[in-house]
């Protein structure tokens, strides 16, 4: 259905560009099974030209990969169900933070839609990290105590990261932190649809259950850096139109800041996903 030469690997253990598609919310279901095949595999998908794409039709495509999933602590673009816009003029402007999105709800979503709708003149890539390598990358004894690890996972975490001042911290903390979201996840999760094992942290991460803080903190620089090591990502140097989507169960991504004053917009389509289950089920 898409043949190989239209697959384009982008790094050796994340990404692949598929070239010759246009998305949209018609495509055949087996266009779409082929899609989510190399998503699984891929873990990130890359899309050039998809201009033609609208909030409405973005929507149509993540529809075709399950139910879409309002984001509660973020405004919902009008006339939408799921789609938020990051828009660097204004909170909350960027996700310069690992993360996989949403964990710090019980269900948190399978898949995200990005699209590139205005983009610097330079910087501004998103990097991918797979997180079900990263778990394959620990010794023995280490996976062993990651599977038997839970972590909690909460919306009110430190927003400085992502402010430009105080009053942009004030506003985050105010808007994003409204409602707390506080969840425990097992910190390694089984992926409902691969059986693979991954790696469920990042930087909302707030502690690790039973485990004393500075253990706790020790202990998760230790297992997310294997997630953010460079040889475990791709990088994507946007291009209006692009679209990525990505398997939020068996990834993190980070938004680069370093394009200066210029202007960033992206808007994300999310699909809801399942209740993590753990190794132990
Ligand atoms: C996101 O975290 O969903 C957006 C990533 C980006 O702005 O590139």
């Amino acid at each position: 259905i898409i043949p190989q030469a239209d697959i384009a690997k982008r790094a050796a253990r994340i990404g692949a560009e598929i070239r010759n598609i246009k998305l949209s919310g018609d495509l055949p279901a087996e266009t779409i099974t082929a899609i989510n095949s190399l998503l699984l595999e891929h873990k990130v998908l890359f899309f050039r030209d998809q201009g033609h794409l609208d909030n409405a039709e973005q929507e149509r495509v993540a529809l075709r990969f399950g139910t879409l999933m309002a984001y509660p602590i973020l405004a919902v673009i009008e006339g939408t169900v799921s789609m938020i816009e990051l828009d660097s003029a204004r909170p909350p402007r960027r996700a310069d933070l690992w993360h996989s999105d949403g964990t710090f709800f019980e269900a948190y979503p399978k898949i995200a839609v990005l699209r590139g709708v205005v983009i610097p003149q330079f910087g501004g890539d998103t990097i991918w990290s797979n997180t079900a390598t990263a778990y394959l990358d620990l010794s023995a004894p280490l996976q062993r105590l990651a599977d038997e690890l839970w972590a909690v996972h909460s919306n009110a975490f430190d927003y400085s990261v992502m402010a430009n001042s105080e009053a942009d911290k004030k506003h985050l903390d105010e808007v994003f932190a409204r409602t707390v979201y506080e969840t425990e996840h097992p910190v390694v999760r089984v992926h409902p649809e691969t059986g693979e094992r991954a790696l469920v942290l990042g930087d909302v991460v707030q502690g690790l259950v039973g485990i004393p803080k500075y253990d706790g903190q020790r202990l998760f620089t230790l297992f997310q850096s294997h997630i953010t090591a460079p040889e475990n990502t791709v990088r994507w140097s946007w291009k209006v139109g692009d679209v990525a989507i990505w398997d939020n169960r068996a990834t993190q991504h980070y938004a680069v800041r370093d394009y200066g004053d210029q202007r960033r917009v992206v808007r994300r389509a999310t699909v809801a996903g399942e209740v993590p289950v753990s190794t132990d089920g």
